[in-house]
């Protein structure tokens, strides 16, 4: 062996027993960290040492749309009030296989705690699972998955603002029109729920007809180019319902490209605050009414300490929603606008 290659063996050699006398380290103190707050079992008692820091692994389903930053400012703002808590985001940019590959990633790196906002449930519940099953918490947020692998959910019940979204536009439409429906991307499941709990009530309706569905994937762009087809097809449109704002603001662009968006309607859900946001859209009229929905970002840092301190928490925990109308947009915007803005 040359002198060289010696040398270069050696070099790994350290490094491997570093990495694993590390890991080791790492799942003792965890082990010793699980049996403190077993044995001490009420959860006031069950505080960590001081100074002692919890790795948490926080896998976005993309970092790209308004809410998901929203969200993600939230979560780290929560985090950084709290010196014992290290946050790490990963962003899966809307892929699958991106954010399965980030939570094997954390896995690998025995984070105390996940959080997961999954991109679509069917993918991403086998890799959950295996996360929980290994004894990691974990905490899932607003797109559910297809069984509970999980601690807690967190996140605003979405049937019932598509019923909400329904019974408004019944209302608008004096029970009669055609309306477009701009689904979520397919396979998360509020773009379900949303759907769902908007035909519980359209559908029974006789005079509103869902004349055409496209998916606009919780995307503006995407939206706003289903759209430029739809308008072409129809004549006739009274009301679009996006499942989410920038949906709505996409077709919105769509329609005003072709003079019509004075004759439509725009409902959209999410009602985030700030200049570009959805309630700031109801004010300027682009959007007749939207539907907040909360990013649930600071719940999930608030609920995952409470989880490594031992206490007890809800399973599923709702948060509340609320509808935004040209009349009480000001007060929204003033309440859901970040104060640095
Ligand atoms: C962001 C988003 C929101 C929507 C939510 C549904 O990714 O599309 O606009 O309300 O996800 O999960």
């Amino acid at each position: 062996m040359t002198r060289h290659r010696c040398l270069l063996v050696w070099v790994v050699a350290l490094l491997v027993v570093g990495v694993f006398s590390g890991c080791g380290q790492k799942s003792a103190e965890k082990e010793q960290r699980t049996q403190a707050i077993q044995k001490q079992g009420k959860p006031e008692q069950a505080q960590p040492a001081k100074g002692q820091k919890f790795l948490i692994g926080f896998s976005q389903c993309n970092f790209a749309e308004p809410w998901r930053q929203a969200m993600n400012q939230a979560a780290i703002q929560e985090a950084k009030n709290n010196p014992q808590i290290e946050l790490v985001l990963s962003d899966a940019q809307q892929d699958d296989s991106k954010q399965i590959a980030d939570v094997e990633n954390f896995l690998r790196q025995k984070v105390d705690l996940l959080i997961i906002s999954p991109n679509t449930a069917a993918p991403l519940t086998p890799i959950v699972k295996k996360v929980h099953d290994s004894g990691i918490p974990v905490i899932c947020l607003d797109r559910d998955l297809l069984s509970p692998e999980y601690d807690v959910f967190i996140g605003a019940n979405n049937f019932t603002i598509g019923e909400a979204a329904g019974k408004y536009v019944v209302e608008l439409l004096n029970g009669q029109g055609r309306v477009v429906e701009l689904m979520g991307l397919l396979g998360s499941p509020p773009a379900k729920d949303r759907s769902d709990g908007f035909h519980s009530v359209v559908d029974g309706v006789a005079g509103i007809e869902v004349i055409h569905k496209a998916e606009g994937k919780w995307l503006l762009s995407e939206a706003r180019v289903r759209m430029e087809e739809i308008l072409r097809a129809q004549p006739e449109i009274d009301l679009v319902y996006a499942h989410n704002d920038p949906m709505a603001v996409g077709a919105y662009k769509a329609a005003q490209d072709m003079g019509r968006e004075k004759n439509i309607f725009f409902i959209g859900i999410d009602a985030l605050g700030g200049e570009e946001g959805g309630v700031k859209k109801v004010m300027d009229g682009v959007l007749t009414s939207t539907f907040w929905y909360p990013t649930c970002g600071q719940e999930a840092v608030q609920v995952a300490w409470k989880i490594l301190n031992g206490e007890e928490v809800e399973p599923r925990i709702e948060l509340p929603t609320a509808q935004i109308l040209k009349e009480n947009a000001q007060e929204w915007f003033e309440r859901l606008t970040p104060k640095t803005e």
